[in-house]
């Protein structure tokens, strides 16, 4: 009997040998991401409940918690796949899958306590009461988890993951940025796009089924082709630093994970190659930022604030490189969860991207200014493009766009941004001085050009065409306690600004309207 015990014992621990010997080793700047992304993390984690406490959308993220399993099982000592296994089971336990014709089918609850937006009490209300696009975010972690760890798990486990998959790929697919009611995910619509192909073709791979792969092919083919429309190679939501930081994980992930005959697989790479060639261009070694202008930003001044994009200076190279904000900052501590899972692709994505490219990324800005213009096309159905415009010199940066539309594209867009060092002694980069226009009409013609910023509505019947705001950030203390005082652009830390608006009248200066999206 007591023979018989040890040998089942000795044989569970053989057993557990390949899944550590086939378990990637991180390298050291990969590591470094993983252990403080790790670190945060535990320290939020609710190990009773099972969950990631973060009071965001309600008391716990079910989309922070599916990133920590990542680490978890990465990590694996102690209670760590035991955890694991729990909070895997708790993440699929949020998943909406009651009601097969609702548009939040296969989509994941915030948090575990959020009801089903089902009721007048709680109506459906797409980003509000419900993320379609937690199927993707949730569901590229989960394609993660099974390609990296699936030897950790149990085979029902496995099971239910696929499952859930099937679900979420469901759901998914009905999406074409009008249907459902309000839906917006269009093939422009890149970072979910890009996800959506991944999770979709893998669970087709898997499951082998037609209608998953040929669907993930089709828009594994459509996104490129779009890429590409007009010679640009841009993505439709264009220089979003935290967006282009999910496009980079979409890319990797679907090199890495995505079936190896899937379009997307192949695409990605050419996708890669392509956006960071861009991101490069835009990169300003000295000022730590990247020049606009923004289709969407969460923050103005990545020395300040985090963009997920960072964490790929970070996890690439070491957080000595790119545009890192201090650790402590709030946003950071956002984005941070999901570094242990980023972590796992580094490689995939530093393996792609070609040498100079690498190189313009960890070099000091010594070139000449250069200019950049691109066009953007969000759309395959219509030829309607955008025109954004870039001047980069080492101390001022001047990015603009020129778009054409009805409706406003609200706070995160940034169609004419200034960035400048309004301290160049601070460390450890220069203090950034940003000024940023304030599109209160949706058809505006901004260009860069070298030390030039032009700003036109040229529809002056749409609504906010009437004025021309600034948002001015990045004043140093010495400065405004030296005794000087903002009063439009006439006087500006290490920046000297001549303004040329005929007909236009000057406006007072107000303090202290924090930027949501600073
Ligand atoms: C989107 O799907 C709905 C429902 O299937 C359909 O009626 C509509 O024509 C589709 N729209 C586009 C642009 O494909
Ligand atoms: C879709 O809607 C969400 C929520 O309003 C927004 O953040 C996103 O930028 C939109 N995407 C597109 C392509 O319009
Ligand atoms: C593939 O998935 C779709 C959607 O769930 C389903 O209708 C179909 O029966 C599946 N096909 C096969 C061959 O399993
Ligand atoms: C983009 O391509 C479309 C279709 O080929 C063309 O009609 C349009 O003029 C192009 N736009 C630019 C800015 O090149
Ligand atoms: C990849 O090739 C296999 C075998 O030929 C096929 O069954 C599958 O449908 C292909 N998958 C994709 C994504 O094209
Ligand atoms: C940028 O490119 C577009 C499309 O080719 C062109 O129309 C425009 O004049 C260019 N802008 C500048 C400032 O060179
Ligand atoms: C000007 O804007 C209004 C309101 O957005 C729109 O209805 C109109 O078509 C636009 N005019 C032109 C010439 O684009």
């Amino acid at each position: 009997m007591r023979r018989l015990i040890n040998f089942a014992v000795v044989l569970a621990a053989l057993s557990l040998v390949p899944s550590i010997a086939a378990r990637t080793s991180l390298p050291e700047a990969a590591l470094s991401l993983f252990e403080y992304s790790m670190q945060v993390q535990d320290s939020r984690y609710d190990s009773h409940y099972n969950y990631i406490w973060y009071q965001d959308k309600g008391p716990w993220s079910v989309r922070f918690t599916a990133w920590y399993v990542a680490g978890l099982l990465y990590r694996n000592e102690g209670s760590d796949l035991q955890h694991a296994k729990a909070a895997l089971e708790n993440i699929m336990a949020c998943q909406m899958i009651e009601d097969f014709d609702s548009a939040w089918y296969g989509t994941f609850k915030l948090s575990p306590d959020q009801p089903t937006p089902d009721s007048v009490l709680y109506h459906p209300k797409i980003y509000t009461t419900y993320d379609p696009n937690w199927r993707e975010f949730i569901g590229t972690q989960l394609v993660q988890i099974i390609e990296e760890f699936e030897s950790l798990l149990d085979d029902e486990l496995v099971q239910m993951v696929e499952t859930s998959l099937e679900h979420a790929a469901i759901g998914a697919m009905r999406r074409n940025g009008s249907y459902p009611e309000d839906d917006n995910l269009t093939i422009g619509y890149s970072n979910p796009q890009l996800m959506r192909a991944l999770v979709v073709g893998w669970i087709g791979n898997r499951k082998n089924n037609d209608t998953f792969i040929d669907f993930a092919n089709q828009h594994g083919d459509l996104t490129l082709q779009l890429f590409q429309a007009n010679g640009s190679n841009t993505l439709g939501e264009y220089n979003a630093p935290t967006y282009y930081g999910m496009d980079t994980w979409a890319l990797a992930a679907n090199i890495k994970y995505g079936p190896k005959n899937a379009t997307m697989t192949k695409n990605a790479e050419f996708i890669m190659v392509e956006l960071w060639k861009d991101i490069a261009a835009h990169y300003n070694q000295f000022l730590g930022n990247l020049a606009g202008p923004y289709d969407r930003a969460y923050t103005r001044d990545m020395t300040e604030h985090s963009a997920i994009l960072s964490m790929f200076w970070w996890g690439m190279y070491g957080r000595e490189y790119g545009l890192q904000p201090p650790k402590g900052e709030s946003d950071l501590l956002f984005d941070i969860a999901q570094g242990a899972a980023l972590s796992l692709v580094m490689e995939t994505a530093k393996n792609v991207i070609p040498a100079d490219v690498h190189e313009a990324l960890t070099s000091p800005f010594t070139s000449e200014p250069r200019f950049l213009n691109k066009t953007i096309r969000e759309d395959l159905s219509t030829d309607y493009t955008r025109i954004a415009t870039s001047w980069i010199s080492k101390e001022l940066m001047i990015g603009a766009e020129q778009v054409d539309e009805t409706k406003n594209r609200g706070d995160q867009f940034v169609p004419a941004i200034v960035h400048w060092a309004s301290d160049k002694d601070h460390k450890p980069y220069p203090y950034s001085g940003f000024l940023s226009l304030y599109p209160s009409a949706s058809t505006i013609k901004a260009v860069a050009g070298p030390n030039k910023l032009t700003i036109s509505y040229p529809n002056s019947t749409q609504q906010g065409a009437d004025i021309f705001t600034f948002a001015l950030s990045g004043i140093p203390p010495s400065w405004m306690l030296g005794g000087n005082r903002i009063t439009g652009f006439d006087q500006l830390p290490c920046l000297y600004v001549e303004v040329d608006a005929p007909g236009l009248e000057k406006l007072p200066v107000t303090y202290g309207e924090q930027l949501r999206d600073h």
